[in-house]
Protein backbone atom coordinates (compact mmCIF):
# COMPACT_ATOMS: atom_id res chain seq x y z
CA UNK A 1 0.00 0.00 0.00
CA UNK A 2 1.72 3.18 -0.99
CA UNK A 3 1.01 6.13 1.17
CA UNK A 4 -1.30 8.91 0.97
CA UNK A 5 1.47 11.20 1.86
CA UNK A 6 2.36 11.69 -2.13
CA UNK A 7 0.33 14.35 -2.12
CA UNK A 8 -1.19 16.98 0.21
CA UNK A 9 -4.92 16.63 -0.29
CA UNK A 10 -6.34 19.33 1.58
CA UNK A 11 -3.98 21.95 -0.08
CA UNK A 12 -5.32 20.42 -3.08
CA UNK A 13 -9.04 20.98 -2.83
CA UNK A 14 -8.34 24.44 -1.23
CA UNK A 15 -6.44 25.43 -4.17
CA UNK A 16 -8.75 24.00 -6.72
CA UNK A 17 -12.04 25.84 -4.83
CA UNK A 18 -9.29 28.98 -5.04
CA UNK A 19 -8.84 28.60 -8.91
CA UNK A 20 -12.67 28.21 -9.25
CA UNK A 21 -13.43 31.56 -7.80
CA UNK A 22 -11.80 32.93 -11.49
CA UNK A 23 -15.01 33.20 -13.56
CA UNK A 24 -17.30 32.37 -11.22
CA UNK A 25 -20.57 32.13 -12.19
CA UNK A 26 -24.15 33.23 -9.73
CA UNK A 27 -25.15 29.56 -10.01
CA UNK A 28 -22.01 27.60 -8.56
CA UNK A 29 -20.16 27.12 -12.08
CA UNK A 30 -17.02 28.84 -13.93
CA UNK A 31 -16.88 30.29 -16.94
CA UNK A 32 -13.10 30.85 -17.52
CA UNK A 33 -12.99 30.53 -21.42
CA UNK A 34 -9.89 30.07 -23.11
CA UNK A 35 -7.65 33.44 -23.72
CA UNK A 36 -10.16 35.25 -21.77
CA UNK A 37 -9.40 37.51 -18.70
CA UNK A 38 -10.02 34.89 -16.29
CA UNK A 39 -8.13 32.53 -17.99
CA UNK A 40 -4.91 34.68 -17.94
CA UNK A 41 -5.74 35.73 -14.16
CA UNK A 42 -5.95 31.67 -13.55
CA UNK A 43 -2.30 31.85 -15.12
CA UNK A 44 -1.03 34.37 -12.62
CA UNK A 45 -2.34 31.65 -10.08
CA UNK A 46 -1.12 28.48 -10.79
CA UNK A 47 2.30 30.43 -12.00
CA UNK A 48 2.32 32.10 -8.15
CA UNK A 49 1.42 28.33 -6.81
CA UNK A 50 4.70 26.82 -8.98
CA UNK A 51 7.06 29.09 -8.84
CA UNK A 52 6.35 28.99 -4.96
CA UNK A 53 7.49 25.62 -4.96
CA UNK A 54 10.53 26.17 -7.55
CA UNK A 55 8.99 25.35 -10.77
CA UNK A 56 9.74 27.52 -13.63
CA UNK A 57 7.36 28.44 -15.96
CA UNK A 58 7.09 29.04 -19.75
CA UNK A 59 5.08 28.90 -22.70
CA UNK A 60 5.20 28.52 -26.33
CA UNK A 61 3.65 29.96 -29.08
CA UNK A 62 0.42 28.03 -28.94
CA UNK A 63 -0.54 29.60 -25.76
CA UNK A 64 0.60 26.20 -23.77
CA UNK A 65 1.65 26.95 -20.25
CA UNK A 66 4.45 24.82 -18.81
CA UNK A 67 5.59 24.56 -15.06
CA UNK A 68 8.63 22.06 -15.10
CA UNK A 69 10.05 20.68 -11.85
CA UNK A 70 13.69 20.02 -13.03
CA UNK A 71 15.37 16.99 -13.14
CA UNK A 72 19.04 15.65 -13.19
CA UNK A 73 19.69 15.00 -16.68
CA UNK A 74 18.14 18.17 -19.01
CA UNK A 75 18.28 16.82 -21.83
CA UNK A 76 16.34 13.86 -21.10
CA UNK A 77 12.83 13.81 -22.75
CA UNK A 78 10.74 15.20 -19.48
CA UNK A 79 7.24 13.55 -18.16
CA UNK A 80 4.20 15.89 -19.22
CA UNK A 81 1.13 16.09 -16.89
CA UNK A 82 -1.82 18.73 -16.87
CA UNK A 83 -5.03 18.96 -18.62
CA UNK A 84 -6.41 22.41 -19.03
CA UNK A 85 -7.42 25.72 -17.33
CA UNK A 86 -10.53 27.00 -19.87
CA UNK A 87 -13.91 26.46 -19.08
CA UNK A 88 -17.70 25.94 -20.78
CA UNK A 89 -19.46 29.11 -20.53
CA UNK A 90 -21.75 27.29 -18.03
CA UNK A 91 -18.69 25.26 -16.71
CA UNK A 92 -17.60 23.72 -13.89
CA UNK A 93 -15.35 23.89 -11.07
CA UNK A 94 -13.47 20.49 -12.34
CA UNK A 95 -13.29 20.06 -15.98
CA UNK A 96 -10.07 20.55 -16.75
CA UNK A 97 -9.05 22.64 -13.82
CA UNK A 98 -9.07 19.35 -11.76
CA UNK A 99 -6.48 18.24 -14.11
CA UNK A 100 -3.91 20.76 -13.80
CA UNK A 101 -4.67 21.45 -10.13
CA UNK A 102 -3.76 17.14 -9.26
CA UNK A 103 -0.35 18.08 -11.81
CA UNK A 104 0.59 20.94 -10.08
CA UNK A 105 0.01 19.32 -6.56
CA UNK A 106 2.22 16.09 -7.57
CA UNK A 107 5.12 18.29 -8.77
CA UNK A 108 4.82 20.51 -5.55
CA UNK A 109 4.93 17.80 -3.05
CA UNK A 110 7.82 15.86 -5.51
CA UNK A 111 9.85 19.34 -5.03
CA UNK A 112 8.99 19.78 -1.32
CA UNK A 113 10.35 15.67 -0.97
CA UNK A 114 13.45 17.57 -1.93
CA UNK A 115 13.66 14.80 -4.39
CA UNK A 116 15.29 15.39 -7.68
CA UNK A 117 13.35 13.96 -10.89
CA UNK A 118 15.63 11.88 -13.27
CA UNK A 119 13.44 13.39 -15.92
CA UNK A 120 11.91 16.82 -15.86
CA UNK A 121 8.58 16.82 -14.79
CA UNK A 122 6.46 19.41 -16.27
CA UNK A 123 3.13 20.30 -15.63
CA UNK A 124 0.78 21.86 -18.68
CA UNK A 125 -2.49 23.67 -19.27
CA UNK A 126 -3.05 23.59 -22.46
CA UNK A 127 -4.68 26.19 -25.05
CA UNK A 128 -8.84 26.10 -25.54
CA UNK A 129 -9.70 22.19 -24.54
CA UNK A 130 -13.27 23.39 -24.80
CA UNK A 131 -13.31 24.71 -28.21
CA UNK A 132 -15.88 27.28 -27.05
CA UNK A 133 -15.20 30.66 -27.86
CA UNK A 134 -12.72 29.35 -30.56
CA UNK A 135 -13.88 26.51 -32.49
CA UNK A 136 -12.35 23.61 -32.74
CA UNK A 137 -11.31 22.96 -29.44
CA UNK A 138 -7.70 21.20 -28.20
CA UNK A 139 -5.88 24.28 -30.14
CA UNK A 140 -2.71 23.88 -28.05
CA UNK A 141 -2.72 20.12 -27.84
CA UNK A 142 -3.19 19.59 -31.24
CA UNK A 143 -0.28 22.57 -32.50
CA UNK A 144 1.91 20.67 -29.49
CA UNK A 145 1.22 17.70 -31.52
CA UNK A 146 1.49 19.40 -34.97
CA UNK A 147 -1.95 18.17 -36.02
CA UNK A 148 -2.81 21.79 -36.90
CA UNK A 149 -0.31 24.57 -37.88
CA UNK A 150 -0.22 27.92 -35.50
CA UNK A 151 -1.50 30.32 -38.49
CA UNK A 152 -4.39 28.22 -39.06
CA UNK A 153 -4.85 28.15 -34.97
CA UNK A 154 -4.23 32.20 -35.11
CA UNK A 155 -6.87 32.74 -37.90
CA UNK A 156 -9.87 31.96 -35.88
CA UNK A 157 -11.81 34.17 -34.43
CA UNK A 158 -14.90 34.48 -31.97
CA UNK A 159 -18.23 35.54 -31.56
CA UNK A 160 -16.88 38.74 -31.59
CA UNK A 161 -14.44 38.69 -34.41
CA UNK A 162 -11.74 38.54 -32.68
CA UNK A 163 -8.65 36.20 -33.45
CA UNK A 164 -7.05 33.77 -31.79
CA UNK A 165 -3.97 34.88 -33.05
CA UNK A 166 -4.94 38.61 -31.27
CA UNK A 167 -5.75 36.73 -27.83
CA UNK A 168 -2.70 34.78 -27.85
CA UNK A 169 -0.67 37.88 -28.19
CA UNK A 170 -2.50 39.85 -25.53
CA UNK A 171 -2.13 36.64 -23.06
CA UNK A 172 1.86 36.77 -23.93
CA UNK A 173 2.02 40.56 -23.17
CA UNK A 174 0.29 39.69 -19.77
CA UNK A 175 3.60 37.43 -18.99
CA UNK A 176 6.62 39.36 -20.65
CA UNK A 177 8.82 37.38 -18.65
CA UNK A 178 7.87 33.94 -19.55
CA UNK A 179 10.24 31.76 -21.72
CA UNK A 180 9.33 30.04 -24.86
CA UNK A 181 9.65 26.84 -25.66
CA UNK A 182 9.57 25.38 -28.87
CA UNK A 183 6.32 24.34 -30.17
CA UNK A 184 6.46 20.53 -29.65
CA UNK A 185 9.35 19.09 -28.29
CA UNK A 186 10.08 14.99 -27.18
CA UNK A 187 8.71 14.05 -24.11
CA UNK A 188 8.79 10.32 -22.56
CA UNK A 189 5.25 9.96 -21.59
CA UNK A 190 2.12 12.35 -20.74
CA UNK A 191 -0.83 11.55 -18.38
CA UNK A 192 -4.09 13.62 -17.50
CA UNK A 193 -6.07 13.17 -15.08
CA UNK A 194 -10.05 14.02 -15.48
CA UNK A 195 -12.93 13.69 -13.83
CA UNK A 196 -15.19 10.86 -16.00
CA UNK A 197 -17.82 12.98 -17.27
CA UNK A 198 -20.39 10.51 -16.98
CA UNK A 199 -22.30 8.03 -14.69
CA UNK A 200 -20.06 4.67 -14.94
CA UNK A 201 -17.61 4.63 -12.29
CA UNK A 202 -20.46 6.37 -10.00
CA UNK A 203 -22.69 3.91 -10.84
CA UNK A 204 -19.76 1.03 -10.35
CA UNK A 205 -18.40 2.65 -6.94
CA UNK A 206 -15.37 2.92 -8.73
CA UNK A 207 -12.85 5.70 -7.45
CA UNK A 208 -10.12 5.00 -10.96
CA UNK A 209 -10.95 4.68 -14.37
CA UNK A 210 -8.04 3.62 -16.22
CA UNK A 211 -8.91 5.11 -19.53
CA UNK A 212 -8.64 2.74 -22.15
CA UNK A 213 -9.04 5.27 -25.18
CA UNK A 214 -11.27 8.29 -26.48
CA UNK A 215 -14.73 7.92 -28.81
CA UNK A 216 -13.65 9.29 -31.77
CA UNK A 217 -15.75 12.78 -32.65
CA UNK A 218 -16.66 14.55 -35.49
CA UNK A 219 -17.91 18.23 -35.82
CA UNK A 220 -19.24 20.17 -38.46
CA UNK A 221 -20.55 23.73 -39.41
CA UNK A 222 -23.21 23.90 -41.48
CA UNK A 223 -24.50 26.97 -43.06
CA UNK A 224 -28.32 27.21 -44.77
CA UNK A 225 -28.19 29.86 -46.78
CA UNK A 226 -31.88 31.55 -48.03
CA UNK A 227 -33.10 34.94 -48.79
CA UNK A 228 -34.42 37.53 -46.15
CA UNK A 229 -37.84 38.97 -46.80
CA UNK A 230 -41.01 41.10 -45.48
CA UNK A 231 -43.10 38.67 -42.74
CA UNK A 232 -46.01 40.00 -43.49
CA UNK A 233 -45.74 40.66 -47.28
CA UNK A 234 -43.40 37.89 -49.07
CA UNK A 235 -46.00 35.11 -50.27
CA UNK A 236 -45.36 31.92 -48.13
CA UNK A 237 -44.57 29.89 -51.52
CA UNK A 238 -41.61 32.10 -52.55
CA UNK A 239 -39.50 32.56 -49.42
CA UNK A 240 -35.86 31.00 -49.01
CA UNK A 241 -36.84 30.89 -45.35
CA UNK A 242 -33.87 29.43 -43.52
CA UNK A 243 -34.55 28.55 -40.08
CA UNK A 244 -37.77 26.52 -41.98
CA UNK A 245 -34.88 24.74 -43.91
CA UNK A 246 -32.90 24.39 -40.31
CA UNK A 247 -36.20 23.09 -38.27
CA UNK A 248 -36.62 19.81 -41.14
CA UNK A 249 -33.08 19.74 -41.60
CA UNK A 250 -32.22 19.44 -37.97
CA UNK A 251 -35.42 17.20 -36.95
CA UNK A 252 -34.31 14.87 -40.04
CA UNK A 253 -30.64 14.79 -38.54
CA UNK A 254 -32.15 14.12 -34.76
CA UNK A 255 -34.46 11.19 -36.47
CA UNK A 256 -32.30 9.70 -38.44
CA UNK A 257 -28.80 9.66 -37.02
CA UNK A 258 -29.84 10.34 -33.34
CA UNK A 259 -31.56 6.47 -34.32
CA UNK A 260 -28.54 4.65 -35.70
CA UNK A 261 -27.52 2.88 -32.31
CA UNK A 262 -27.73 3.34 -28.61
CA UNK A 263 -23.53 4.67 -28.11
CA UNK A 264 -24.08 7.46 -31.13
CA UNK A 265 -24.15 10.93 -29.68
CA UNK A 266 -25.74 13.67 -31.90
CA UNK A 267 -25.81 17.47 -30.99
CA UNK A 268 -26.65 20.62 -32.37
CA UNK A 269 -24.95 22.83 -29.70
CA UNK A 270 -25.17 25.99 -31.57
CA UNK A 271 -27.55 28.17 -33.74
CA UNK A 272 -27.14 31.53 -35.39
CA UNK A 273 -29.93 33.15 -37.43
CA UNK A 274 -29.35 35.70 -39.65
CA UNK A 275 -31.06 38.67 -38.83
CA UNK A 276 -32.50 37.48 -36.28
CA UNK A 277 -35.32 40.41 -35.89
CA UNK A 278 -38.84 38.91 -35.62
CA UNK A 279 -40.58 40.21 -38.60
CA UNK A 280 -37.90 39.21 -41.20
CA UNK A 281 -37.80 36.14 -43.24
CA UNK A 282 -34.21 34.49 -41.78
CA UNK A 283 -31.80 34.81 -44.64
CA UNK A 284 -29.27 32.36 -43.12
CA UNK A 285 -28.48 29.75 -40.63
CA UNK A 286 -25.45 28.30 -39.05
CA UNK A 287 -25.24 25.86 -36.59
CA UNK A 288 -22.55 23.54 -34.98
CA UNK A 289 -22.83 19.03 -35.53
CA UNK A 290 -21.12 17.29 -32.28
CA UNK A 291 -21.18 13.73 -33.68
CA UNK A 292 -19.38 11.17 -31.64
CA UNK A 293 -19.50 6.80 -31.51
CA UNK A 294 -16.46 4.54 -30.57
CA UNK A 295 -16.63 2.50 -33.67
CA UNK A 296 -14.87 4.20 -36.67
CA UNK A 297 -16.85 2.90 -39.33
CA UNK A 298 -20.16 3.68 -37.72
CA UNK A 299 -18.80 7.17 -37.06
CA UNK A 300 -17.76 7.90 -40.31
CA UNK A 301 -21.19 6.03 -41.93
CA UNK A 302 -23.27 9.00 -39.86
CA UNK A 303 -20.72 11.07 -40.86
CA UNK A 304 -21.24 10.33 -44.26
CA UNK A 305 -25.33 10.97 -44.06
CA UNK A 306 -25.04 14.58 -42.19
CA UNK A 307 -24.49 16.03 -45.61
CA UNK A 308 -27.22 13.95 -47.45
CA UNK A 309 -28.94 14.88 -45.16
CA UNK A 310 -28.77 18.25 -44.77
CA UNK A 311 -28.82 18.64 -49.10
CA UNK A 312 -32.10 16.66 -48.90
CA UNK A 313 -33.90 18.62 -46.76
CA UNK A 314 -32.70 22.22 -46.86
CA UNK A 315 -33.45 23.28 -50.21
CA UNK A 316 -34.55 25.37 -51.55
CA UNK A 317 -31.92 27.07 -49.54
CA UNK A 318 -28.01 26.28 -49.81
CA UNK A 319 -25.94 24.21 -47.96
CA UNK A 320 -22.29 24.49 -47.22
CA UNK A 321 -20.78 22.50 -44.76
CA UNK A 322 -17.07 22.89 -43.43
CA UNK A 323 -16.03 19.71 -41.11
CA UNK A 324 -14.51 20.86 -38.16
CA UNK A 325 -12.68 17.88 -36.48
CA UNK A 326 -12.42 14.55 -37.41
CA UNK A 327 -10.62 12.51 -34.44
CA UNK A 328 -11.21 8.51 -34.87
CA UNK A 329 -11.30 6.46 -31.47
CA UNK A 330 -7.89 6.20 -30.54
CA UNK A 331 -6.35 3.60 -27.67
CA UNK A 332 -3.88 4.79 -24.87
CA UNK A 333 -0.65 3.28 -23.91
CA UNK A 334 -0.87 -0.22 -22.17
CA UNK A 335 2.11 -0.29 -20.54
CA UNK A 336 0.94 3.19 -19.01
CA UNK A 337 -2.69 1.83 -18.56
CA UNK A 338 -1.17 -1.32 -16.71
CA UNK A 339 0.85 1.32 -14.37
CA UNK A 340 -2.30 3.16 -13.51
CA UNK A 341 -4.00 -0.09 -12.68
CA UNK A 342 -1.09 -0.98 -10.51
CA UNK A 343 -0.93 2.09 -8.68
CA UNK A 344 -4.82 2.28 -7.67
CA UNK A 345 -4.07 -1.68 -6.70
CA UNK A 346 -1.19 -0.35 -4.11
CA UNK A 347 -3.24 2.46 -2.85
CA UNK A 348 -6.33 0.55 -2.09
CA UNK A 349 -8.33 2.03 -4.69
CA UNK A 350 -10.78 0.30 -6.54
CA UNK A 351 -10.69 0.92 -10.45
CA UNK A 352 -12.28 -0.09 -13.51
CA UNK A 353 -11.06 -0.13 -17.15
CA UNK A 354 -13.30 2.77 -18.74
CA UNK A 355 -13.71 4.14 -22.50
CA UNK A 356 -13.80 8.00 -22.35
CA UNK A 357 -16.68 9.51 -24.21
CA UNK A 358 -15.52 13.11 -24.09
CA UNK A 359 -12.61 14.58 -25.94
CA UNK A 360 -9.20 15.31 -24.12
CA UNK A 361 -6.00 16.61 -24.86
CA UNK A 362 -4.65 13.57 -24.27
CA UNK A 363 -5.88 12.49 -27.65
CA UNK A 364 -3.59 14.24 -29.37
CA UNK A 365 -0.55 13.98 -27.23
CA UNK A 366 -0.72 9.86 -27.86
CA UNK A 367 -0.11 11.04 -31.22
CA UNK A 368 3.55 12.17 -30.16
CA UNK A 369 4.34 10.07 -26.81
CA UNK A 370 3.22 7.21 -25.01
CA UNK A 371 -0.30 8.82 -23.35
CA UNK A 372 -2.41 7.42 -20.83
CA UNK A 373 -5.70 8.99 -18.73
CA UNK A 374 -6.89 8.68 -15.08
CA UNK A 375 -10.80 9.12 -14.47
CA UNK A 376 -12.60 9.83 -11.44
CA UNK A 377 -15.83 9.95 -10.67
CA UNK A 378 -18.71 12.92 -10.81
CA UNK A 379 -21.45 13.26 -9.42
CA UNK A 380 -24.50 12.00 -11.42
CA UNK A 381 -21.93 12.01 -14.20
CA UNK A 382 -22.72 15.36 -15.00
CA UNK A 383 -20.03 18.07 -16.81
CA UNK A 384 -20.50 20.74 -19.05
CA UNK A 385 -22.78 22.36 -16.05
CA UNK A 386 -22.50 24.41 -13.56
CA UNK A 387 -23.00 22.25 -10.70
CA UNK A 388 -20.72 19.67 -11.93
CA UNK A 389 -19.70 17.59 -8.77
CA UNK A 390 -16.81 15.86 -7.57
CA UNK A 391 -15.70 14.36 -4.40
CA UNK A 392 -12.83 15.68 -2.47
CA UNK A 393 -11.78 12.53 -1.35
CA UNK A 394 -12.08 11.12 -5.16
CA UNK A 395 -9.77 14.00 -6.22
CA UNK A 396 -6.92 13.07 -4.12
CA UNK A 397 -7.07 9.50 -4.66
CA UNK A 398 -7.20 10.41 -8.48
CA UNK A 399 -3.87 12.55 -7.56
CA UNK A 400 -2.22 9.90 -5.41
CA UNK A 401 -2.74 7.79 -8.04
CA UNK A 402 -1.13 10.08 -10.59
CA UNK A 403 1.87 11.03 -8.42
CA UNK A 404 2.81 7.48 -8.42
CA UNK A 405 2.93 6.96 -11.89
CA UNK A 406 4.23 10.29 -12.65
CA UNK A 407 7.05 9.76 -9.99
CA UNK A 408 7.81 6.45 -10.75
CA UNK A 409 8.58 7.25 -14.36
CA UNK A 410 10.33 10.83 -13.14
CA UNK A 411 12.22 9.22 -11.18
CA UNK A 412 13.44 6.25 -13.66
CA UNK A 413 16.50 6.14 -16.02
CA UNK A 414 16.32 6.53 -19.29
CA UNK A 415 15.53 4.25 -21.42
CA UNK A 416 12.44 3.34 -19.88
CA UNK A 417 9.93 1.01 -20.68
CA UNK A 418 6.57 2.78 -20.28
CA UNK A 419 5.04 -0.19 -19.09
CA UNK A 420 7.81 -1.66 -16.91
C1 LIG B 1 -14.59 18.08 -24.27
O1 LIG B 1 -14.76 19.10 -23.62
C2 LIG B 1 -15.62 17.42 -25.03
O2 LIG B 1 -16.59 18.12 -25.40
O3 LIG B 1 -15.54 16.20 -25.23
MN1 LIG C 1 -11.91 18.73 -20.09
MN1 LIG D 1 -15.01 20.05 -21.30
Amino acid sequence: MVSVSLIDADRLWTRLMALAEIGATRDGGVNRQALSDGEIAAWHRVIDWAEEAGLTAATDAAGNLFLTLAGRDRTAPPILIGSHLDSQPTGGKFDGAAGVMAALEVAVSFAEKGETPAHDLIVIAWMNEEGCRFAPGMMGSEAFAGVHGLEAIRAVRDADGISAGEELDRLHASFPDLPRKPLGFVAAAYLELHSEQGPLLDTAERVIGVVTGIQGKKTFQVVLAGAEGHAGTLPQQERRDALAAFARTAAALHDEIGAIDAEIKFTIGRVTVEPNAPSVVPARVTFTIDLRHPDNAVLDAAGARVAALCHRYAPPCTVTIAPLVDAPSNDFDPGLRARIRRAAHDQGLPSMAILSAAGHDARHLAKVCPAAMIFIPCRDGASHVEHEWANPGHVAAGASALAQVARDLALADLPFAAGA
